[in-house]
């Protein structure tokens, strides 16, 4: 009997995604797994249950979980969720390790073998599985799309027989994956961008978008870079050189969009009230970091904040708000890293604790924290 792979509809409030396209449910079949797929899962990604059945999926309810092998989802499973999979079986989603203790826990002593997606290595090998790149890519996309429908002015410099449009001026903190495509949707509605960060690999990226790049570049920018490529927490004296550049240039700014943030510690504090203060009335700000705590000052999850005039859109899941893309790009993630862990002869999961891949991204296996990081001990492997 083939093993079962279970989709589920995604129980977190708010999660509009789902892990599974139409196209990954032929491959994973190809691969020779029977896919269920809860009904309704697919329903906000705009994927209807019937074209799951037509790919070849079988339509089930919530209880399909029981006999899967394997559970493929977005977001962590629930206490209740955990506790309807079998012994033995993997789950595969993106796990916020960071903030789920009680859930890695009782994964661990459930038996589950299961896998965050967010901690896949950034190497070559491992880049048709980066979810956080093909997710952060659409929020820095969607984030303008968001501002530019609070903006009560326009993006682009119109000039009009009834006179000027100025062209916004947008802002970009943090020029990862998210701000580099927020940098580049702006410049595509015609704003007049900047954007900084404290990594200097980022200089470059920044103006070949046609941005300016801004930022305090001392000794200790130039060596702010791990060697994984991302941000160091920046010493308090570099924070007080920082905040005063960025008070100065936000106060002639329209929009500004933060995006950073430090692999498992809470998001940098750049912007205070104080500067919010000095901007225009009517500016808007956009906070991606508000679920890691916020870059912005007065910044609330879930809402559009109104604090000294400025409106802060500190939206959740800000990928989910282009579902369909994202699930898209997700489901084709997840199956490739899902594809590494098939054993072709049996067409069953087999997992190798010595694959670098897996070794990055096992939370729990055979009834224990395995994951150096999160409740482990093993001594290799690592966020
Ligand atoms: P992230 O989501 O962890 O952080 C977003 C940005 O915030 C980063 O650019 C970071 O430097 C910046 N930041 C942190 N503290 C800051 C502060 N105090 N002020 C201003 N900016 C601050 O990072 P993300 O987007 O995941 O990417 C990190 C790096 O990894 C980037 O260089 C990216 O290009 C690289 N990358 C490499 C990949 C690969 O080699 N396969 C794939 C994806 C990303």
């Amino acid at each position: 009997m083939a093993s079962i792979v279970f989709v589920p509809k995604e129980s977190t409030s708010g999660e509009s995604r789902v892990a599974v396209s139409t196209d990954t449910v032929k491959k994973l079949i190809g691969l020779g797994f029977d896919v269920c797929v809860q009904k309704g899962a697919g329903l906000e990604s705009r994927i209807p249950d019937d074209e799951y059945a037509a790919a070849g999926a079988k339509l089930v309810t919530a209880t399909g979980a029981k006999t899967a092998d394997v559970v493929l989802k977005v977001a962590c499973p629930t206490d209740a969720e955990i506790k309807t999979y079998k012994k033995g079986a993997v789950v595969i989603a993106t796990l916020d390790p960071y903030s789920n203790d009680k859930a890695i826990a009782a994964m661990a002593k459930a038996g589950i073998s299961s896998f965050a997606m967010e901690l896949m290595p950034r190497i070559t090998r491992a880049q048709s599985m980066d979810v956080l790149s093909s997710q952060a890519n659409l929020a820095g996309y969607r984030a303008v799309i968001d501002a530019a429908h609070e903006y009560d002015r326009a993006m682009p410099m119109m000039m009009t027989a009834a006179g000027t449009v100025p062209a916004a001026k947008v802002f970009v903190m943090g020029a990862g994956v998210a701000g580099l495509q927020a940098i580049a949707t702006a410049r595509r509605l015609g704003a007049v961008v900047s954007a900084t960060d404290v990594r200097p690999a980022a200089k470059e990226q920044v103006a070949s978008l046609g941005a300016k790049f801004i930022a305090v570049e001392d000794e200790e920018f130039k060596a702010a870079e791990t060697a994984g490529g991302y941000a160091k927490e920046m010493s308090k004296e570099y924070q007080t050189k920082q905040a005063a550049l960025v008070a100065e240039h936000i106060a002639k700014q329209d929009i500004v969009i933060t995006t950073a943030l430090i692999p498992g510690r809470p998001a940098p504090r750049l912007i205070t009230k104080d500067m919010l203060k000095a901007m225009r009335p009517g500016s808007i700000c956009v906070d991606l970091a508000v679920e890691r705590g916020g870059n912005i000052e007065g910044a609330k999850a879930g809402q559009v904040a109104e604090v000294e005039g400025v409106r802060i859109i500190g939206y959740n899941n800000v990928p989910g708000r282009v579902a369909a893309s994202a699930s898209q790009l997700y489901a084709r993630n997840l199956l490739a890293f899902f594809t590494t862990l098939v054993d072709a002869e049996t067409k069953t999961v087999s997992i190798n604790t010595e694959d670098e891949l897996v070794k990055a991204t096992l939370l729990t296996h055979d009834g224990n924290a395995v994951h150096p990081n999160f409740g482990g001990t093993a001594t290799d492997g690592g966020a």
